[in-house]
């Protein structure tokens, strides 16, 4: 079993949009028993508030046809650290805000998504740039570099 936890500010944008993206695509290879998907947040904001999956994202998602479920947001937590083989963040901002709740990567566990392609960066923050579109194909860039990285 390969346990991905993607991490976001927020968690009702891009975190989750990930965790589902990945999960199409696992599906779509007949693999969803091999891995466990989830997503967190940095902020306890969304945590408090409990919310479920942006407008706009869904939107998003369903443009796609990318299926996804209920979700409620949710802060990562410092034992995560140890479920996970993956923590996939979103930018180097939930690299460091991740690292204050979990403590030193020391299993080298942590990652930015976009790390895993030819174009190292952070995925930019559609609640704040309105560019769904881009976070998608972003997204989706990543998770299949991610992908051919692990199985390689
Ligand atoms: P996300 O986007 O990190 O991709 O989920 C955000 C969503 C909400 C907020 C910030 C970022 N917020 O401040 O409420």
């Amino acid at each position: 079993m390969i346990k991905v936890l993607f991490v976001c500010l927020g968690n009702i944008c891009r975190s989750p949009m990930a965790e589902f993206i990945l999960k199409d695509m696992i599906n779509k290879r007949g693999e969803s028993q091999n891995y466990d998907i989830q997503s967190r947040a940095t902020s306890n904001y969304n945590e408090i508030e409990k919310e479920g999956i942006y407008g706009e994202a869904k939107q998003m998602l369903k443009k796609m046809n990318i299926p996804f479920t209920e979700h409620q947001s949710k802060q990562i937590r410092k034992e995560d650290y140890e479920t996970y083989d993956y923590i996939l963040a979103m930018e180097k901002r939930n690299v460091e805000d991740i690292k204050k709740i979990v403590g030193s990567d020391k299993e080298h566990k942590i990652y930015r998504l976009l790390d895993f392609t030819e174009q190292p960066g952070d995925i930019a923050d559609p609640w704040y740039t309105g560019d769904f579109d881009t976070t998608y194909y972003d997204i989706v860039y990543g998770c299949e570099k991610f992908l051919e990285s692990i199985n390689r």
